[in-house]
């Protein structure tokens, strides 16, 4: 029956429990599940199963004759608090959970494509607006989704009060993992944004074999993303999911487990303590490894940092004790613009030393990269930009501590700590001697599935791997490694879905986000640079949308202030129907292009 599909889990879960206590011609149909049906009266009922009831509800509405692609947001009756979007694709209404399972954006705010997307205007996640699921990153839970039907001009949607009230559910991932001999036996190297990817895939794509992560790590996967803008040190307090999420979804985590290399051919992994492990097929996504500065001072002088997991933030806390501190932040990347405005923000002397005109002026250019400066020097970050590191000095009271940084030019800059936001390298070492060919950069190069070249059953994905780009610009055989969380989790899923299923993977445009004063939003990718940018705002307050072209390709979009214009620009790069430079310039705005059904890439 065609409404089935519309069912969300925690529906179906509910149609179970209705499949006992119901008569057998009523199952799953919601027009037979009336107001009259779940009116059983309130005293006969514990409050637990009235919140598990499915029954309908009323939105408060004053007009649901919406036109294709619009969309409102509206109260549910009689749900405490409760609210949905209600949407019209393709003439069919919908009603999904109104906040994205991400951070909790309102997709109200989000952008509708023919094809059944609704994307979040902050970060890029995409739901499937037929059964709420989650396509894209960097959400991990769906939406919860709720039949719709109209009657006498009201809309009414058909749910649980327990699921209307959460708006999202998670999926359903659990698996006894088949272990007889031969079985399938997915082995995933790193415990990160790819591992996480990769994990939820799988199981939700139906794999039904074991699956083993090996990480370095002490802890399950985190919000890494968190780590330079809050310095949070407690690992529990950032992960995606609890230990019981693996154990029913039958995951084996080794923690503080490092891989030193692999024997592809005899499909074996080996780890620094003398461990092995078998696999069927491997999943590498071990992440970077921060680069350290070689001049004098920085290779042995205690109290200077880089950050990268919970133990970076653990050690770096501890030298800021109570704050107050003078810290220098070497790099104007955006891992040391984030915890320098973060580290002002705690009542930090920060200054960061550059060596560009002006911060990211690389990627983002001198005009955007003055932006962020004056964004942190709002918050109190001073900086040195056109400027070289000489050496680390150290301090006057402990010989074996950092207590300046000594500039190119001569300028002494004091220092109780030293961070370093200098870049990282793919984090490759064991895969040296392992008979694969890495990029220059130590990359491993793979293919539009995220299979590493030159070796059966391998996958690489994250900012380990070089793969080919199909965002606009690309001329078909361009490479691109990009260290962005949803990129590495979406690869992570594009391995997944072909190791389950062997399916065609679905491509994705990279989209990447940073807290610099303002929250500043990127989709697409500059893997053979843009020669020009059309600046559209105004930059004095921190309010713009930034296009970078390449000939007539908006080749990448950066905007602060302005959503969903980056979300919109990802959806129509994605088909490749990003209008063209010219036609940006004329003053066509790309929130009144329609973001048609078809993906042509
Ligand atoms: C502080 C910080 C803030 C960031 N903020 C943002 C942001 O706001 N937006 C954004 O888009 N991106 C951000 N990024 C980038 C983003 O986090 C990365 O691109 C993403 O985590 C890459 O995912 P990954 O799976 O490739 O690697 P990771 O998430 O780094 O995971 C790698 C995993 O592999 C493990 N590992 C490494 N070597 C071995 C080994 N030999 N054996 C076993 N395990 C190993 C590591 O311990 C780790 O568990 C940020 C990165 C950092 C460090
Ligand atoms: S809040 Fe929606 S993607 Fe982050």
């Amino acid at each position: 029956m065609q409404h089935i599909r519309f069912l969300p889990q925690s529906i179906s879960s509910q149609a179970s429990f209705l499949r006992t206590s119901v008569p057998s011609r009523i199952r799953y149909t919601p027009q037979i599940l009336k107001p009259s049906f779940a009116k059983i009266p309130a005293p006969q009922i514990s409050a637990q199963r009235t919140m598990a009831t499915v029954q309908e509800y009323r939105l408060k509405l004053d007009n649901v004759d919406l036109k294709n692609g619009e969309k409102v947001e509206a109260e549910v009756e009689g749900v405490g608090g409760g609210k949905v979007i209600l949407l019209k694709i393709n003439d069919q209404l919908k009603a999904l959970g109104p906040k994205c399972t991400h951070y909790g954006a309102p997709l109200i705010k989000g952008v509708i494509t023919g094809d059944g997307r609704v994307t979040c205007p902050w970060h890029g996640a995409c739901f499937n607006t037929d059964s709420g699921d989650i396509e894209n990153a960097p959400a991990l839970d769906h939406l919860a989704a709720f039949p719709v039907s109209i009657k006498n001009g009201a809309a009414y949607i058909t749910g649980s009060e327990a699921a209307i009230k959460a708006g999202k559910r998670k999926p359903n991932i659990s698996c006894k993992p088949v272990t007889t001999a031969g079985a399938e036996h997915v082995v995933i190297v790193g415990g990160g944004s790819g591992a996480m990817g990769a994990i939820e895939g799988l199981r939700e794509k139906g794999f039904k074999g074991q699956i083993t992560v090996l990480t370095k790590e002490s802890y399950l996967p985190i919000d890494r993303t968190k780590l330079s803008k809050a310095l949070i040190p407690d690992e529990q307090k950032l992960q995606w999911r609890d230990a019981q999420h693996f154990r029913d979804a039958g995951v084996d985590f080794h923690l503080t487990t490092e891989v030193s290399s692999i024997n592809f051919q005899a499909h074996k992994i080996y780890t620094k303590t003398g461990g092995e492990f078998s696999y069927s097929k491997v999943v590498l996504c071990t992440g970077g490894t921060p680069k350290r500065l070689p001049m004098k001072g920085f290779k042995d002088l205690e109290g200077i940092f880089v950050l990268r997991g919970v133990d970076d933030v653990q050690r770096i806390n501890a030298a800021l004790g109570n704050n107050g501190k003078k810290v220098v932040v070497i790099g104007s990347s955006f891992i040391g613009m984030e915890v320098s405005n973060c580290l002002a923000q705690k009542g930090n002397d920060v200054t960061i030393v550059g060596m560009e005109g002006a911060p990211l002026e690389r990627i983002m250019g001198p005009k955007v990269g003055k932006i962020f400066q004056n964004q942190l020097e709002k918050s109190g970050v001073k900086f040195r930009m056109n400027s070289g590191v000489e050496s680390a000095e150290p301090s006057l009271a402990d010989s074996g501590r950092v207590g300046a940084v000594l500039l190119k030019g001569g300028e002494k800059l004091e220092a109780d700590l030293v961070i370093l936001g200098v870049g990282v390298a793919p984090a490759t070492e064991y895969l040296k001697q392992s008979g694969i060919e890495l990029e220059g950069d130590s990359s491993v190069k793979v293919d539009g599935y995220f299979r590493v070249q030159g070796v059966e059953d391998a996958y690489a994905v994250g900012d380990i791997a070089t793969y080919p780009y199909n965002g606009p610009g690309s001329d078909g055989n361009t490479k691109v490694r990009i260290e962005h969380w949803n990129v590495a989790q979406n690869a992570g899923r594009q391995a997944a879905l072909h190791i389950a299923t062997n399916s065609e993977p679905t491509h994705f445009i990279p989209v990447f986000w940073s807290a610099l004063g303002s929250q500043l939003r990127y989709c697409g990718a500059t893997p053979k640079g843009y020669d020009d940018i059309v600046l559209h705002g105004n930059t004095d307050e921190a309010k713009f949308i930034a296009y970078y072209t390449k000939g007539q390709d908006v080749v990448a979009v950066a905007t602060m202030q302005k959503d969903p214009y980056m979300t919109q620009c990802a959806e129509l790069m994605r088909r490749k129907m990003m209008p063209t430079k010219d036609e940006i310039v004329a003053g066509v705005d790309v929130l009144n292009v329609e973001v048609p059904a078809g993906v042509k890439i």
